[in-house]
């Protein structure tokens, strides 16, 4: 793992975005997976600045969500089906034949994931992977307490169900879908972002080296290239 430390969230988003950027034009099919949340958000920004002056670099991207709340009414503005579609999905100008994505209203979220892990598996490898580090140190929606290697439904922690994202949401979800581990190992480069507030004791986790269950996000070390961001304060 390649960590990079910054004191400045701009310069974060611009090396995270040029990494994105430096793929895109050597893979212009580039299968990228994209976490919501806030610590991708400047990352997205640039890839929406840079789409403003070269959108044929986009016209061929893929993009895979990498997870979803579970049980959120149509058109929740709080899904992250709707922050992908903000921050990214139109932006960028994505079709919806190049967008892999958990229907966050699905009244089967089980079979949800199974047709998101066999549609994966046609596509697959995705090639870039941009995660950010949950409180608890989760990825996607893999809390911690154990690996599961593919998509599955997750039951979160408390301090995911109080997470940002559904603070104004009239829903309040209580299981998410997500990518599995193996998944996201897959992937042939991963960003993974580090930054917000209540993270200090998730990112010492990380931080340590040792994998354990407890830190879900610790599975990154296994991977051979990770690019892990980190905005100090
Ligand atoms: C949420 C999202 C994840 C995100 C994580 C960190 O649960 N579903 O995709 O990576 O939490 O969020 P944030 O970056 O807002 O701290």
């Amino acid at each position: 793992m390649r960590i990079t430390f910054f004191q400045d969230q701009k310069a974060l988003d611009q090396l995270g975005s040029s990494i994105i950027i430096e793929e895109l034009r050597e893979n212009p099919q580039l299968k990228l997976c994209a976490a919501t949340g806030s610590s991708p958000i400047g990352i997205y920004g640039e890839l929406t600045r840079s789409a403003k002056t070269e959108p044929q670099l986009y016209s061929k991207l893929q993009v895979i969500k990498l997870d979803e709340w579970v049980g959120l009414n149509e058109k929740d503005p709080n899904s992250c089906e709707e922050y992908l579609q903000e921050h990214l999905i139109i932006p960028l100008g994505v079709t919806n034949n190049r967008f892999l994505s958990f229907n966050p209203c699905t009244e089967n979220p089980e079979e949800e994931c199974s047709l998101i892990r066999s549609k994966l598996d046609e596509i697959a490898p995705i090639d870039l992977c941009v995660l950010g580090l949950g409180k608890n140190g989760h990825l996607g929606f893999n809390e911690p307490g154990r690996f599961e290697p593919h998509s599955h439904v997750r039951e979160l922690e408390g301090v995911s169900k109080a997470h940002q994202m559904i603070e104004s949401s009239t829903s309040k979800p209580t299981h998410g879908m997500t990518l599995g581990i193996d998944d996201i190992l897959s992937s042939k480069k991963i960003i993974m972002v580090v930054s917000g507030s209540g993270k200090e004791k998730a990112k010492e986790d990380l931080l340590s080296g040792v994998v354990f269950p407890g830190c879900p996000a610790s599975i990154l070390w296994e991977h051979p290239d990770v690019t892990c961001l980190v905005l100090n304060g």
